[in-house]
């Protein structure tokens, strides 16, 4: 896994194609086409409280790209210059995140489903978990 390659600190939507059809529609996302990585895990949340506060972290090297499957839900974002946020809620708009961001989960509708795809498996060693030792790594 190579920092020097990956992205730092950017944030941006990603489109999927939607097929339509009165069956219902239908949306796939293929890896290192619509995605600028391969997808090594999925993982989702749901049965998440309304009130329920989620992230609070930056990883080192995880490339994802986070979707409301269903619901709404807000993410914050803070590349360690600058704050933003962004509002999911259609599932085929995913907002792709590189390494160094810190991100935080809050606002969720009833239901709501949050899918993300990632770029690497579950490592804790990749996550920074304290903002201030963050904001140190992210500004060096
Ligand atoms: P965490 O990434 O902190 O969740 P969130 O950002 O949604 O608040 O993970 C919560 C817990 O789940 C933590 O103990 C690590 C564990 N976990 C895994 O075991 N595998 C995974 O792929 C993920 C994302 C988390």
């Amino acid at each position: 896994m190579s920092t020097a390659t990956t992205p730092k600190g950017s944030v941006r939507m990603i489109d999927l194609p939607q097929v339509h059809d009165p069956r219902g529609d239908l949306t796939f996302v293929e890896g290192g086409n619509h995605l600028p990585f391969d997808i090594a895990r999925v993982y989702y949340l749901y049965n998440v409280p309304v009130d329920s506060e989620r992230g609070g972290h930056a990883h080192r090297d995880l490339e994802q790209v986070v979707f409301a499957l269903s619901g709404s839900f807000r993410m914050k974002i803070d590349d360690g210059n600058t704050k933003s946020e962004y509002w999911l809620r259609d599932p085929r708009k995913g907002l792709y995140i590189s390494r160094m961001v810190w991100r935080e989960m809050d606002a969720f509708s009833q239901g709501a489903v949050c899918m993300v795809l990632a770029s690497h498996r579950y490592d804790e060693a990749d996550y920074f978990r304290d903002y201030e030792s963050f904001l140190t790594h992210a500004r060096a």
